[in-house]
């Protein structure tokens, strides 16, 4: 039995939780609104937004949790990858308070921990993925199709050569006068969109790689000469726009996992990362599962974007099998899985 509290702060959520033995007691996140007016975010303005939150989140998801400070088993803490200055801030609270309550500190992979986060236990019990299976994680940095072949394993079968589903999502966003984040308005407008109205062109990239800087561009292209022929262009067709751009997005999303899971004969599909939380994503990856006759396991929101419940999950694992780091352990902005 044991009791981990889990940190994240790589990129603009600062975040603390609590699992006892992969049970979910307490999952606290604080947003940062300060990078809104910036259209993205800004790496210092996030570092001192994390150095303001770290503690309240920590001593809230404590006091939710039910628990004191002696109760903590290990603290685990997200590693990288992410922002240098963001990550630091987590770290050096994970090293000092592991050190106050002379406890192991494990560190955490962030990608991983979005895949693992499937193994949290909550008040919903919903399956589990079965090894080995193949995971889409998609968030703001990065966009993998992941080989996992027990907790421990993880091969990445193909990456984005470019930009990030979740920068799409972002950067269409942008373009369309949208504030950031803007995946989940794009998301909002495409639910009344059609997505067949227009038509953006496919990367066209190799094996399971994937490309999304060609999309932004077009979309950028597109917006620019139909505005000069008509300046409320986007006013009167932001939904259609989004629904389009979306399923753009969907479709290359889906073309290379029904291929990964052909080739390899997979019989269990995951989705990560920020991006899952799309309902257009979470409807065909759905579907691919009911035609195909294979398990689909698609994240709760609370565990799609960035959290710190996935990192304590990724720490439970490695507690068992004592992966503990020193104390002079240190933030890693690259960090591959
Ligand atoms: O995993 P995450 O919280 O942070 C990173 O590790 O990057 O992912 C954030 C990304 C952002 O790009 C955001 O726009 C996107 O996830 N996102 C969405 C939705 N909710 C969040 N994209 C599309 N539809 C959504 N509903
Ligand atoms: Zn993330």
């Amino acid at each position: 039995m044991a009791v981990i509290l889990g940190i994240e702060s790589s990129c603009d959520d600062t975040a603390a939780a609590v699992l006892s033995n992969g049970k979910l007691l307490a999952n606290v996140v604080a947003g940062q609104e300060i990078h809104k007016a910036w259209g993205g975010v800004i790496p210092e303005l996030a570092s001192r937004a994390h150095q303001e939150n770290i503690i309240p989140v920590v001593a809230e998801a404590i006091k939710r949790a039910g628990i004191s400070n002696n109760d903590i088993d290990a603290i685990a803490f997200t590693r990288g990858p992410g922002l240098l200055g963001s990550l630091l801030v987590g770290t050096s609270f994970a090293k000092g308070f592991a050190h106050a309550l002379n406890k192991p500190l494990i560190e955490v992979n962030h990608m991983q921990a979005h895949i693992l986060a499937h193994f949290i236990e909550d008040e919903t019990p919903r399956a589990k993925p079965e090894f080995p299976f193949v995971c889409l994680t998609v968030s703001g940095g990065h966009t993998q199709l992941v080989l996992i072949n027990d907790p421990y394993t993880f091969e990445v079968l193909g990456e984005t050569q470019d930009d990030a589903a979740g920068e799409a999502f972002d950067k269409t966003a942008k373009i369309l006068g949208l504030p950031y984040p803007g995946g989940p308005l794009i998301d909002k407008h495409a639910a009344s969109g059609n997505p067949e109205r227009f038509r953006f062109p496919q990367a066209n990239v190799p094996d399971y790689s994937f490309s999304f800087s060609g999309l932004k561009t077009s979309v950028l292209y597109f917006v620019r000469d139909e505005t000069a022929k008509n300046p409320d262009f986007v006013k009167e067709n932001i939904n259609d726009i989004c629904a389009s751009v979306q399923h753009s997005i969907i479709l290359h999303l889906l073309k290379k996992l029904r291929a990964v899971i052909s080739d390899r004969n997979i019989k269990c599909i995951a989705l990560a990362g920020g991006v899952s939380a799309n309902s257009g994503l979470r409807k065909a990856i759905t579907s691919l599962g009911e035609e195909l006759q294979i398990q689909v396991c698609i994240p709760p929101f609370a565990y799609c974007t960035d959290n710190a419940a996935m990192i304590a999950m990724s720490g439970e694992f490695l507690y068992r099998k004592q992966q503990f780091a020193p104390l002079n352990t240190a933030p890693l902005a690259r960090y591959p899985l």
